[in-house]
């Protein structure tokens, strides 16, 4: 145990080095995303985005999950910079159905509409990009989250990468120092990490993300370590069979105590090891984690401290760009597909 322990600390050193350096490069002189953006060429902009999303919150809390998820996996692939948005064509192969995409991503049909409405309203002007940035803090809001201001200014991608979809976005069943180095990469701290992984406090996951979890041993977790409670299991277990493509797509809710909530819930799970991803329990229980350890149990208790790092944290995701989506970007007038 104990030289495995400290190889892989070695490592999580050296890839802290490696994306600090990184970092630097990978955010330089950017034009700054501003409050106002929007403020002459579209004043209705914030009325609109909110006006759709409640609506689809009423219908269905779930979606608020659906689109706080969406701009999560668009900001780590290429930046924030709508390239999750797009489908597949003959000249374009999107990001949907890259590996952690497929099966799971939802919500486009919400974007769509809100990106018809601005259409309608001030046309050619509101990117993607920014869409998805506004709608995102709107569905925290509608489910009981903190407020922040988002800076806009974005632009769309001409392109998009299911090869980056599947390198840079973080999975169940990755170990937490391999997750950490995913965030590092992106210019988010393990603060940041830790904090954004409350989004977890909404939405549902799919039996294929949490077999591993439920089973163990022939489903290969990487964290057996952290067994769940009987009565918790018995429950999953009637969700998710035990077999290899049975159920794959059934779903069950992350926090379980309050899955429609926007609430710090999902850090007292971690506690109890009730969380129901393999990587999230491990933020608590790994032998690595002692700083991970250490802000889920202050998010815990401090749901306020919560709230605040979590906004914060969602402006530094939101602030991920590059050079190319600013020098070659557009704003799309389909969000689905790049202007001809
Ligand atoms: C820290 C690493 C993360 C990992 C390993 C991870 C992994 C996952 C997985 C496996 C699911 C279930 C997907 C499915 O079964 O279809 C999920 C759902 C979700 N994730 Fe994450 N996630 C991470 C971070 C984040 C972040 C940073 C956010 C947003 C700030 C986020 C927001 C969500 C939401 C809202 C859902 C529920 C979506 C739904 O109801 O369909 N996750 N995540
Ligand atoms: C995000 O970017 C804006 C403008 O580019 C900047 O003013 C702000 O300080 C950044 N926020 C964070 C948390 O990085
Ligand atoms: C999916 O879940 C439902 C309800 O939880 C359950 O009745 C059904 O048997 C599950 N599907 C499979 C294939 O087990």
């Amino acid at each position: 145990m104990a030289p495995s322990l400290c190889f892989r600390t070695f490592i999580l050193q050296f890839m802290l080095l490696v994306f600090s350096i990184l970092n630097t490069s990978l955010h330089a002189s950017e034009p700054p995303l501003t409050l106002e953006y929007y403020a002459s060429a579209c004043p209705n902009l914030f009325e609109i985005v909110k006006k759709e999303m409640e609506c689809a919150v009423l219908s269905d809390p779930r979606n608020a999950a659906l689109i706080v998820r969406l701009h999560f996996h668009d900001c780590f692939v290429q930046g924030c910079d709508g390239s999750v948005l797009l489908d597949d064509t003959i000249t374009l192969t999107g990001e949907k159905k890259a590996s952690p995409n497929i099966h799971s991503l939802k919500g486009f049909r919400i974007i769509d509409r809100i990106k018809n409405n601005l259409e309608s309203e001030c046309p050619g002007i509101v990117s993607c990009a920014d869409i998805l940035t506004i709608a995102a803090r709107d569905a925290v809001i509608l489910v009981g989250g903190p407020y922040w201001d988002v800076p806009l200014g974005r632009k769309d991608s001409i392109t998009a990468s299911p090869e980056l979809a599947e390198a840079n976005l973080p999975t169940a069943n990755e170990g937490l120092a391999t997750i950490i180095s995913k965030f590092l990469y992106q210019g988010l701290s393990v603060t940041d990490m830790v904090a954004l992984s409350g989004a977890h406090t909404i939405g549902m996951a799919r039996c294929e993300n949490v077999r591993a979890r439920i089973y163990g041993g022939d489903f290969e977790a990487t964290s057996g370590s952290n067994p769940l409670s009987q009565s918790y299991l018995s429950s999953l277990k009637s969700t998710c069979p035990p077999v290899r493509g049975v159920g794959d797509n059934n779903i069950t809710a992350m926090d379980y105590v309050t899955p429609d909530l926007f609430d710090n819930s999902f850090y007292h799970l971690l506690l109890k090891g009730e969380g129901l991803l393999s990587s999230d329990q491990e933020m608590y229980s790994s032998l690595l984690g002692i700083q991970t350890k250490q802000l889920v149990k202050q998010y815990a208790a401090d749901p306020v401290a919560f709230f605040q790092q979590f906004s914060d944290s969602m402006v530094k995701l939101g602030n991920i760009t590059n050079q190319d989506s600013f020098a070659t970007g557009e704003v799309r007038k389909s969000c689905r597909f790049v202007n001809t």
